[in-house]
């Protein structure tokens, strides 16, 4: 019989945002114990530069890698979409990484699916990302792609099914674009939060692709097959941010849906 290993995962995000993946990778793997490293102290990261998330996402990978995560999970679209490549580059023959852009792909290539949308960030829609690995993996797949970006504050302050939300969710998404769509993709880690609000503008007419739980899905693939998984026993989770304030600790807690203490973690000073 194979070995647990007992070993965290490690994942990141520009913020809390990661938490839903956090959340899944719980509830599909209740032994696994997680690190989690929320960068707060340079939110939002759809609003920067490739460089500067690129630069951010190494110095985060190596503090998980310093913590001893047995894998590193970018839990953030932005992220994976500036940095996945370049740090598997760098740190590819240390320890396994993973991205959350790649697992939708293949699964909205194996559903032979003709048209979907996708929703994101600036930095995660502007980077053409979902676009080329569609193409590559599943060419006959039309994509039409959107920059959503009050969705993150609209969220996070915690306008979720009222009339601003609402508002907000029928400016983005009901123009004609999205008309024949099967699907639309979550590009953005935040937006499982509102995914019953994006099915109701669409009078429940579309499939919503939930990143987080298919992200959990190929996770647990991974951990099995390369020896890595955790089956038995209970877990031990860190929390950390860059930057502390009793709202995050707050606006965690609907993230996670449990209660979870963050912890400070300067590696930026
Ligand atoms: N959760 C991040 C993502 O998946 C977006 C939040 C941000 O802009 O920092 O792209």
């Amino acid at each position: 019989m194979e070995r647990d290993d007992k070993r965290a995962i490690g994942l990141f995000d520009s913020g809390v945002g990661g938490l839903t993946v956090a959340h899944a990778i719980r509830q599909l793997m209740p032994s696994e114990s997680l690190i989690y490293f929320g960068d707060t102290a340079h939110l939002p990261y759809g609003d920067k530069s490739a460089e500067s998330i690129i630069s951010y996402s190494r110095r985060i990978t190596s503090f998980l890698i310093d913590k001893g995560a047995k894998m590193v999970l970018i839990a953030c679209n932005s992220a994976s979409a500036s940095a996945f490549p370049l740090l598997k580059e760098e740190f590819g023959d240390t320890i396994f990484l993973m991205d959350v852009i790649e697992p939708v792909v293949d699964y909205v290539a194996a559903g032979k699916y003709s048209k979907v949308g996708v929703i994101g960030t600036n930095r995660t829609i502007t980077s053409g990302t979902y676009e080329k690995r569609f193409s590559e993996k599943s060419p006959s797949t039309k994509v039409v792609s959107m920059a959503t970006p009050l969705f993150v504050p609209m969220i996070e302050e915690g306008f979720i099914f009222d009339d601003v939300s609402n508002a907000i969710l029928r400016a983005y998404l009901s123009g004609p674009q999205f008309d024949t769509i099967e699907a639309m993709v979550l590009g953005c880690t935040h937006y499982p939060i509102i995914r019953q609000q994006i099915a109701r503008i669409f009078n429940f007419n579309l499939e919503v692709i939930d990143s987080a739980r298919i992200v959990a899905l190929a996770l647990k693939r991974e951990l099995e097959e390369r020896g890595l998984a955790n089956r038995n026993g209970n877990p031990d989770d860190i929390f950390y941010v860059s930057d502390y304030t009793p709202y995050f600790s707050r606006i965690a807690r609907m993230f996670f849906e449990s209660d979870i203490n963050l912890e400070k973690a300067a590696i930026w000073s």
